[in-house]
């Protein structure tokens, strides 16, 4: 069943070098098997591997220098390395260069193929969720869910899109990955999704909500969670959208999370979602200054919001203000040498 999928092992240990190849065979994989890295360095050029096994620690060398050149052809090819049960610091290291798993020394046998696939299914599930089509339709099924939202609520109309804007100059002031940030942006344009299982007479409601009112209000979160996480490829935003409201001192909810336990991205979207709030007008209040929502913002830092993320906020707002006046400034001067020339 598995004649199709070829795999290299770098392996120096003799018992261990045989062991893990026949094992491999007896399960139907096509096998290579090298001892040292330099082999494992030229062999890799050469045969399109579907998964690599490496021990940690070769004769010439470390894997980490195999991964290193092989990341730089086939970015996604499962590498897993084979490492000492102790050893937590390798571990780590190799996730962080990349590594798609890893294998603590002594191991069962039998356990081998249940690695070996469950690396082969991460990837069939990252490349579905990479697939441009697949992409096109759940940005096309995004945009029918808000603008379903949208009719129900006309207060919270664009609320989202302005929300993912600022989310995005967060993702971009902290560096964060492509991945983290097309979640983070997902998670944003969604992240009230669950409004649309709410009454009207609660969702529009111009004064002050009762307590039960109050109560169904603040299930929206594990609603829309609920919702977006029925789609596979959004099982991470949809954890983001359950934790939106959750507050950095532990009273938020849906589930009390505190500090740095809350995702990251939820902190950010909690942040940017509050601010603009502020700064819109609702049934219920009038809209804010930028200024006025900022120092909110501020006086909350630590108890409802992540202290350091908040003043990243500050100062990636401030320089948005600065920049828009003057970009009025210069739409002033333009409008002024226009009409001069006439
Ligand atoms: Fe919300």
């Amino acid at each position: 069943m598995n004649k199709n999928k070829t795999i290299l092992l770098v392996e120096d240990e003799r018992i261990a070098f045989n062991t893990i190849l026949e094992t491999l065979e007896f399960f139907g994989y096509q096998c290579y098997g090298v001892e040292t890295l330099k082999e494992a360095l030229e062999i890799i050029k050469k045969v399109p591997f579907d998964l690599i096994l490496a021990d940690y620690m070769l004769p010439d060398g470390t894997c980490f220098e195999l991964l290193n050149a092989v990341k730089k052809f086939r970015f996604n090819l499962p590498f897993v390395v084979i490492t000492a049960a102790e050893n937590q610091k390798i571990i780590h290291e190799a996730m962080q260069k990349g590594a798609s798993d890893f294998l603590k020394k002594p191991f069962n046998l039998k356990n081998l193929p249940v690695i070996i696939e469950r690396n082969f299914e991460r990837l069939r599930i990252e490349q579905k969720r990479n697939s441009p089509q697949k992409a096109t339709v759940l940005f096309k099924t995004i945009k029918a869910l808000i603008a379903a939202l949208e009719a129900k609520d006309p207060y919270t109309s664009g609320h989202s899109l302005r929300v993912a804007r600022h989310a995005r100059m967060m993702a971009l002031a902290l560096d964060l990955s492509e991945e983290e940030q097309f979640t983070l942006e997902l998670a944003a344009i969604l992240h009230d999704i669950g409004k649309i299982g709410m009454p009207d007479h609660i969702l529009n409601k111009a004064s002050h909500l009762h307590e039960l009112e109050y109560r169904i209000a603040k299930e929206h979160p594990v609603v829309g969670s609920n919702i977006v996480g029925k789609i596979d490829e959004l099982k991470e935003v949809a954890a983001i959208i359950r934790h939106h409201h959750e507050r950095f001192d532990g009273r938020g909810y849906p589930d009390g999370l505190q500090g740095k336990v809350i995702p990251k991205l939820a902190r950010i979207l909690a942040i940017v979602d509050a601010y603009e709030s502020i700064v819109s007008r609702r049934v219920y209040k009038d809209a804010k200054s930028p200024e006025e929502a900022l120092n909110e913002i501020k006086k909350y830092a630590g108890s409802q919001f992540d202290p350091d993320l908040v003043q990243i906020f500050n100062s990636v707002m401030h320089s948005e203000m600065a920049s828009q006046k003057m970009r009025l400034k210069i739409e002033d001067f333009t409008d002024m040498s226009d009409s001069s020339s006439i």
